[in-house]
């Protein structure tokens, strides 16, 4: 949801670190791309539309600069172009500006701005704050940008640097993540961590209403509401470049299937947590799960696993909770947050707002430090890395790993499955890892059923139960990625309309564990293939084929071939899965 970078220091190749920052951050947005730096009391500014491989020769030139800002889009207000990319400036090319968020009072600023005289030449809502620096200004920039970020509603996390005080960049954050990187001698501001790993390991995390004084040798934070320092404490990355390269894979994506054992792994470290939020949970009369997109998937699947323990909870997703669900939110109330960046703004919205009303807040989260992490009453950390691809693949893994050791642990602090019972389900998921290794030594035969599919234009998925969510998971990865048309329903549904759209070779992908209900879902299964349907089944001796494992268990092992499957399809279509189009990795925008 666009990504902005911005260095200070000793070098004087800054356009090449902004350059490098930017291909770390590309996963945010990836429509335009553009660099300002100053030089020779100029703002340099270059961008355009494209992705950032299509732009090096554009915006990566040689500019001797030793300050500068970056930015690289995900289109909200004006469509990709020249015009639209940041950096933008003021009238008089004095003051630059990079930003992430909406500023929803653009309209009104603009106007206000034009009666005044300022000319502004893109249709994106950001424009307005290099003008109001412009117009606040009276010798004294801290000030003036100040002043403009006060007139600012929405969201935004943004940073400006000036021609009439080249000695620094200041940044500010209301709703959006920004982080400053330390370095020596040398300062850098990022919206992810990714961009700032090959510089530096210590890093202050800007806070809602925060502001920072980037310079050179210091950094500086206040809040621009009341003017105050801010003691900020800082952090330390704790995982290693390597993690956020790809290592020899072709993408991110395939890299990150790749990790799904992993993640399986390092979420079991978080036991100890998941014990003790589950004791807290345990508590609640009401249980609400919160999430968006894949998040919500894999929160779909907690409820039915809680379901079958006898324990009542919802799924709700981010964008709709806030707007509904939320009135039902009160103190007696539990609400657990899924997300991977921990960044989604319909998820970190909900989970404010639910704070506020008294309930208790857990989260699931990848991103340590992110902002939901910086909400929640606890968080359970999945410890998958940093995850890069678009899609999401092994996050949904350690998602559902932590989700189902919640559950069960929930289950058994409501005396609703016993001890020993525990200690087994807990060992079973440790031999998950394994199973899932096995799924991806048959990546041939999965390839294979790409190649056949490849060329199809609308594909159907069913599970029951717990594997509805597989189905809704396998079926938005090949849609986002692949751009084919994909549905995903519980089998049983299928008769209720959607069979009439099933016609000769419409390829539909059953997920079929080996439990209670495999009898049912045969019979969905004929019921497809009676209609001409060419139906691909995922089970113990399926088209996909997955090991032994215990049924509850199955949402963790039988998502991997179907991850594999959107993979390949997209890599035989031409697409390139880890920039899918018109999406971002992280959708900090409502
Ligand atoms: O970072 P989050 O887990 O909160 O992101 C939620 C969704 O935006 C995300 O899962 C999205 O649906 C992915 N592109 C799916 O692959």
């Amino acid at each position: 949801m666009c990504g902005i970078a911005g260095y200070i220091g000793e070098r004087e190749n800054t356009s090449e670190i902004l350059f490098n920052m930017l291909k770390h951050l590309e996963y945010r947005g990836y429509d335009s791309a553009g660099i300002a730096c100053i030089s020779d009391d100029v703002i340099c500014v270059s961008k355009d539309q494209g992705k950032l491989s299509e732009l090096e020769d554009k915006i990566n030139s040689d500019i001797v600069s030793d300050v500068g800002i970056a930015h690289t889009r995900w289109a909200t207000h004006g469509e990709p172009s020249h015009i639209n990319a940041h950096p933008h400036t003021d009238c008089e090319e004095n003051f630059c500006v990079v930003h992430n968020g909406i500023i929803e009072n653009h309209m009104t600023l603009r106007d206000e701005l034009e009666k005044k005289g300022h000319r502004f030449t893109s249709s994106t809502d950001t424009e307005v704050i290099p003008h109001l620096i412009e117009e606040f200004y009276e010798g004294d920039f801290e000030q003036a940008f100040v002043s403009a970020v006060k007139r600012l509603c929405g969201s935004f996390a943004l940073a400006a640097v000036s021609l009439r005080d080249g000695d620094r960049i200041l940044a500010a954050r209301k709703e959006s993540p920004l982080i400053i990187g330390l370095g020596e001698g040398e300062n850098f501001i990022a919206s992810d961590t990714p961009a700032l790993i090959h510089h530096t390991r210590d890093i202050i995390i800007l806070d809602d209403f925060n502001y920072a004084v980037v310079c050179r040798d210091s950094v500086e934070v206040k809040d621009f509401q009341s003017g105050e320092c801010v003691k900020k404490k800082s952090h330390k990355i704790d995982w290693d470049v390597k993690q956020a390269e790809k290592e020899g894979f072709e993408h991110f994506m395939l890299k990150e299937i790749y990790e799904e054992p992993h993640a399986v792994k390092n979420a079991l470290k978080a036991q100890d947590e998941v014990c003790e939020i589950a004791s807290k949970l345990a508590g609640y009369g009401r249980i609400y799960f919160v999430a968006c997109g894949t998040a919500y998937y894999a929160a779909l699947a907690a409820k039915y696993l809680l379901e079958r323990f006898g324990i009542s909870s919802e799924a709700i997703l981010g964008s709709e909770f806030r707007y509904s669900t939320i009135n039902s939110i009160d103190k007696d109330c539990a609400v657990v947050a899924v997300s991977q960046s921990g960044e989604t703004a319909d998820t970190l919205v909900c989970a404010k707002e639910c704070k506020m009303k008294g309930a208790y807040l857990a989260g699931i989260v990848n991103v340590a430090g992110s902002s939901l992490t910086r909400v929640v009453d606890d968080n359970i950390h999945i410890y998958a890395g940093p995850e890069i691809a678009v899609a999401s693949t092994k996050a949904y893994i350690g998602q559902v790993t932590s989700l189902i050791m919640l559950s069960l642990c929930v289950a058994r602090e409501r005396d609703k499955i016993g001890e020993e019972y525990l200690r087994e389900m807990l060992d079973n998921i440790h031999s998950v890892p394994a199973k899932i290794e096995k799924v991806l030594a048959g990546e041939e035969e999965i390839w294979k059923l790409a190649e056949k599919h490849s060329g199809k234009n609308i594909f159907f998925y069913i599970g029951r139960r717990q594997n509805y969510p597989t189905a809704l998971e396998g079926a938005l990865k090949i849609k986002e990625i692949s751009y084919v048309h994909a549905e995903a329903y519980p089998a049983g549904e299928l008769k209720h309309g959607p069979l009439a759209l099933l016609e000769e070779g419409v390829p539909v992908i059953a997920i079929v564990p080996n439990d209670e209900l495999s009898d049912k879902m045969e019979s969905n299964v004929a019921e497809a293939e009676a209609r001409g349907a060419l139906v691909l089944r995922v089970s113990e001796e399926g088209d996909f084929r997955v090991p032994i494992v215990d049924p509850l268990l199955s949402p963790l092992l039988y998502i991997t071939p179907l991850h594999l499957f959107a993979y390949y399809i997209c890599i035989q279509r031409g697409l390139d899965p880890d920039k899918p189009r018109n999406l971002a990795k992280s959708v900090t925008v409502e």
